[in-house]
């Protein structure tokens, strides 16, 4: 028997209302600011995440899905959405619309990680990005609809941390003090930070490692070797949110796990405690689109998890509404009275009655009993008579009532009438 593979699943259809919510909100967030959606394809150019994501984060080193097509192009499942959103800029010449071009996207995201409990290896984002303005007030913004997503899907308790880790300019001399403090530290560290020290030394800083993390305690904070103008953007980015009343915390040692950021980075963590409970996070790129070929091009954005979203959404509880059922069940009895069946439900779905039709030749009973487990308002009866004397039987499931009725008149006998 196959199986989905290891750390990715099916989405059946009684998970599909949580699915369904979810994207709801999150198209009405968009709305609400002005973000239009954009699909890319789930597998882009190895090269754009080697040299965009970079080489030297785990998503890059450890967790990428390549292929090889037949004819030889070396492709990747998407591990991200920024990257192609930018390439998508780029190719698609969206710098000559007025700036910034802001977007989002609902999409699989593909990581070969070691699956646990909110952890997966096909997981989805929901992701916006604001291309082309390096005005602060978007990185609020971006961390506004971030907020207002989160409060909008009834999840209370979450928390927004900030950072700014500088630019170009200013992280090299921070990246010089931290090494400085971890060198003394080095036969403590674990393995991979070892290998972080040399690589991606921003990356020691939210080790889960208990002897790492003393070390990290104590170590210098980025905000203290930024720039003037990267300082004065921090600033600005945290009066903008104390003027929106968000509030939020600047957490030193946020520096999140993909390398293209510059400048403001966040997290919105749950409640729960652990290695999964970052919801969602973004920042600033200001220097992507440039690495991609394009002109300078200051972005920002960030995506949330939808799995993780859903099962905190089932954790507390939060009551979401049910897809809707069919009104109608039609059940008929002999071969003649299942033609009239057939053409009376064509006939109601093209009036937009939500109509399901039994198959088969299940007894009456059968037939019955399955409309019952299917919820339906109604179920219509056709039998021999009934097609001779063209009616049919409505039940009105709720009350078991029963009454024939001319074929004709179903629909307006169904008027009015709420389905399930
Ligand atoms: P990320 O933090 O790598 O950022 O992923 C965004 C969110 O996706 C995480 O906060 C988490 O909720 C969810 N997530 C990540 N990996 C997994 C996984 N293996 N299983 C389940 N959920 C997961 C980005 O991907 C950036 N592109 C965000 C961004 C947009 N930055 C700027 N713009």
């Amino acid at each position: 028997m196959y199986k989905a593979p290891r750390g990715t699943s099916d989405i059946l259809p009684h998970e599909q209302g949580y699915w369904r919510y979810v994207e709801e909100k999150a198209a009405l967030l968009c709305q609400l600011y002005g973000y239009q959606r954009i699909t890319a394809p789930v597998f882009e150019d190895l090269g754009l995440f080697t040299r965009i994501v970079a080489e030297g984060t785990d998503i890059v080193d450890k967790e990428m899905y390549v292929i090889r097509d037949r004819s030889g192009q070396k492709l990747a499942l998407s591990p991200e959405g920024t990257a192609p959103v930018c390439r998508a800029y780029l190719e698609h010449g969206l710098y000559n619309l007025p700036q910034p071009v802001r977007l989002y996207y609902i999409a699989p995201a593909f990581r070969y990680e070691r699956p646990q409990a909110g952890r997966y290896r096909q997981h989805h984002q929901f992701g916006v990005e604001a291309l082309g303005d390096a005005d602060p007030a978007l990185d609020a913004e971006v961390i506004e609809m971030a907020n207002q997503f989160f409060l909008s899907l009834g999840l209370p308790g979450f928390s927004m941390q900030i950072n700014s880790i500088g630019c170009r300019a200013c992280r090299p001399k921070y990246i010089e003090a931290l090494k400085q403090h971890y060198s003394p530290y080095m036969a403590h560290l674990c393995p991979d930070c070892k290998v972080r020290f040399t690589k991606n030394p921003l990356r020691l800083l939210d080790c889960k490692n208990p002897s790492c993390q003393k070390v990290a305690e104590t170590a210098p904070k980025s905000i203290h070797y930024l720039c003037n103008e990267c300082r004065t953007h921090f600033e600005s980015v945290q009066e903008y949110l104390t003027a929106l009343e968000l509030p939020f915390q600047v957490s030193h040692r946020l520096v999140r796990g993909l390398d293209y950021y510059t400048r403001t980075v966040f997290e919105i963590q749950s409640q729960e405690e652990g290695a999964q409970s970052a919801l969602g996070g973004g920042g600033r790129y200001d220097d992507l689109i440039e690495q991609l070929g394009g002109k300078p091009t200051p972005s920002v954005g960030f995506a949330a998890g939808i799995e993780r979203i859903i099962s905190s959404l089932r954790a507390r509880k939060v009551d979401v509404p049910a897809l809707p059922k069919s009104h109608v069940f039609i059940a008929y009895v002999g071969e003649e009275a299942k033609l009239e069946a057939m053409k009376l439900a064509s006939r109601l779905r093209r009036g937009q009655i939500a109509v399901m039709e039994a198959t088969g030749s299940k007894s009456l009973k059968g037939q019955m009993r399955q409309a019952n487990a299917l919820g339906t308002s109604y179920t219509i009866i056709v039998g021999k008579a009934e097609v001779q004397s063209k009616t049919v039987i409505l039940r009105d499931m709720k009350s078991g009532e029963q009454k024939s009725i001319p074929s004709a008149e179903v629909e307006t006998a169904l008027k009015g009438t709420e389905s399930p």
